[in-house]
């Protein structure tokens, strides 16, 4: 039996761990051979989220040639178009060809509400999780397109890009920003058979959220709270009674928007929620 994306190469950015990494195994069960970047060390200012490494990337390398598929790996911030496009033409030269792309690599915010966020931290939000997601689509499309062959394109955006939490402006307007790329490349790319969505995650299961400044962000009354103090807070968003989803879960929509059964889907979005988006 063949895999559900066999043959198939994929570019995921934020890769090192968390959702990236989920993608990249997931992904290469299915068949698919790997080009994965992420930044591997400290870049935000304001930040209680703990920086990936090239440890974890070399780690997300090994799990993926464990499955015996093959992967390019780079340490790229994707913030930068020039590294980041280089890394996606090396990536090709050595894997043969491109077919999905997952811009998935993101940060998290300080916490403060809108009215009290720095302008600094303002622009560090929209230049990672929002322009250098239309940077990782622009450096990997013309690979697509010139592979005649059509492909798939899955853009992470959050629940945050459906409707808005308070303490995180930034994210959410960046996030939102992200479901307007989405519609935009998919309305210009269909005319090649490029399929263009984006997965809007609940809580996940990452050092994005499992770190101290979350919290105490989400039980601000407690004076040393674990992730058993913030887990019936998160509980209170969805309508399912869990706290939080896993990676595997977004990287199973992943998986379904990268293969051929979702052929004919473009321009959604597909909550990973726990119903959240219904309250
Ligand atoms: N964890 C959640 O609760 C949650 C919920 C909804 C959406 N998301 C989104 O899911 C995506 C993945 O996050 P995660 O939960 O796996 O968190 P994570 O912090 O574990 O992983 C994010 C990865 O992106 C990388 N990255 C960040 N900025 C980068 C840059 N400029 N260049 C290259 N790599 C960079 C980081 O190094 C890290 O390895 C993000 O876009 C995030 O906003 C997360």
């Amino acid at each position: 039996m063949t895999g559900r994306v066999e043959g198939k190469v994929a570019f995921i950015t934020g890769a090192a761990r968390g959702q990236g990494r989920s993608h990249a195994v997931r992904l290469a069960e299915e068949g698919a051979d790997i080009i994965a970047v992420d930044v591997c060390k400290p870049i935000v200012k304001n930040t209680t989220i703990p920086a990936s490494t090239p440890e974890d990337l070399a780690e997300t390398a090994d799990l993926v040639k464990g499955l015996n598929r093959r992967i390019f790996t780079a340490e790229v911030d994707v913030r930068d178009y020039d590294a980041t496009k280089a890394a996606v033409d090396s990536g090709v030269e050595q894997l043969g060809r491109l077919d999905i792309i997952v811009a998935n690599a993101g940060i998290g915010n300080g916490g403060d509400t809108l009215d009290k966020t720095s302008e600094y931290d303002w622009q560090e939000m929209v230049d990672v999780n929002l322009s250098s997601v239309w940077k990782s689509v622009k450096a990997g499309v013309p690979h697509m397109i010139a592979g005649g062959r059509g492909g798939s394109i899955i853009l992470t955006s959050s629940v945050g890009g459906l409707k808005a939490y308070p303490h995180c402006g930034s994210y959410v307007a960046a996030k939102h920003g992200v479901v307007g790329i989405m519609r935009s490349f998919a309305v210009e790319l269909g005319q090649h058979m490029i399929r263009v969505n984006t997965v809007n995650p609940t809580h996940v299961s990452t050092p994005m959220i499992m770190n101290e400044g979350t919290w105490k962000l989400f039980r601000p009354d407690l004076e040393n709270p674990g992730p058993d103090d913030m887990a019936p807070i998160c509980q209170m968003f969805h309508t399912l009674p869990i706290p939080w989803v896993e990676p595997k879960d977004i990287s199973n929509a992943v998986l379904f928007f990268a293969s051929d059964e979702s052929r004919y889907i473009t321009g959604v979005t597909l909550p990973v929620d726990a119903g959240s988006c219904l309250k």
